[in-house]
């Protein structure tokens, strides 16, 4: 394996701390499933456009390649090799109103928390057998969920295409043949062991085996983070009992991406700024003061003119999932604030 050649336009966290010297460190390393450094990075050197552009392959990756990953994850989630990560996931924690209770601004409130199970590798490196049991282990778990939670296993294959394109339209489905995930081998064998779980309103869903083994949603019209998140919470306490999830002191959740570490949350609404979109400097300064991404409304790496964004918390470890909720509820708040006085 060769030194990768980036050209000058590369910006991803992955041209930034791969040298020269990294890499005739690590290359040459393979965890114990086998993960490799040319695995770690091909979709950022397949993806120049990448931000990030490294995946994980299992919970040993972040230790083995930690002197890739580590700077990675200081610069994303400010967060250092020292750190600790502790989790609280307690709504009685979280003492917030709906920030727009007129619903002039929120058409939607999402979070969800990503998850991978203890006994088998990332999906970037799972095999096919252990994918399918990855998904027959997950839906029976899913299915001995009662009241508002209560719901049925949709599998991807097989699901008629006017099905799947209604549910991605309407936000609750996964995209098909994502570039990066493809790079980093996620949609190998795709769409066996795929599919999507969901109660009858669609305000609890969960993926399985997209980018994670899981992707647990709790979403709903309106700006009403705290019973979202309520919801979510309640659900994820379920699921634990359960199944065993990938977690380490350091750096909690293991997630196949390095953005999702720690609680995995990403905690969103969709929300009109028609005319704080207009003047982008002073959107984005909020948007970088309140630790808060944008993205389009029809999900990453997606764009449109309606002037509705997918605001959400940048940052997910070294903070609890109750702080990742208030990250999106205080930079919300500002947003709904500068939009009203503009
Ligand atoms: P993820 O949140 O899983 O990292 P995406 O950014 O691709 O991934 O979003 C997944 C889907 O969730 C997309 O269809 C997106 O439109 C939808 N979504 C995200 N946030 C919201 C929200 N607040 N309201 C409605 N749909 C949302
Ligand atoms: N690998 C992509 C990039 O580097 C996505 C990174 C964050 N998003 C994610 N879905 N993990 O741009």
């Amino acid at each position: 394996m060769k030194y990768p050649k980036f050209t000058d336009g590369c910006h991803s966290l992955l041209c930034k701390f791969l040298t020269k010297e990294v890499f005739e460190e690590l290359k040459d390393r393979k965890t114990s499933n086998g993960f490799t450094l040319s695995k770690a990075i091909n979709s950022g050197v397949v993806n120049e456009d990448s931000g990030i552009g490294v995946y994980a392959g299992d919970e040993e990756s972040y230790t083995l390649f930690a002197p890739l990953f580590d700077p990675i994850i200081k610069e994303y989630h400010g967060f250092g090799t020292d750190d600790m990560h502790v989790s609280n996931f307690d709504p009685k924690d979280l003492d917030i109103s709906n920030p727009d209770p007129e619903g002039k601004f929120i058409l939607s409130t999402r979070i969800r928390v990503g998850r991978n199970l203890a006994d088998f590798p990332l999906g970037t490196i799972i095999s096919k057998t252990q994918r399918d049991k990855v998904e027959s282990l997950v839906s029976d778990t899913l299915k001995s969920l009662k009241g508002e939670l209560k719901g049925s296993y949709y599998p991807l294959k097989g699901m008629s295409k006017d099905v799947k394109e209604i549910l991605i339209k309407d936000h609750f489905l996964f995209k098909e043949g994502d570039r990066f995930l493809e790079a980093a081998g996620l949609n190998r064998d795709w769409p066996d062991g795929r599919g999507i779980y969901h109660n009858d309103d669609k305000t609890f869903l969960v993926w399985i085996n997209e980018e994670d083994e899981l992707r647990i949603i709790s979403m709903q019209q309106g700006g009403d983070i705290k019973e979202v998140f309520t919801r979510l919470s309640k659900a994820v306490t379920l699921i634990e009992q359960k199944a065993s999830f990938m977690k380490t002191k350091h750096l909690g959740y293991i997630t196949s991406c390095p953005t999702n570490l720690g609680t995995a949350m990403r905690a969103s609404v969709h929300i009109k700024l028609p005319i704080l979109s207009r003047k982008m400097d002073i959107f984005e300064e909020i948007i970088k003061e309140n630790h808060l991404q944008i993205r389009g409304i029809h999900g990453e790496h997606s764009q449109d003119e309606s002037g509705i964004f997918d605001i959400s918390n940048k940052r997910r470890l070294g903070i609890n999932e109750v702080q990742c909720a208030y990250d999106l509820f205080n930079g919300v708040k500002k947003l709904i604030e500068k939009e009203s006085s503009l």
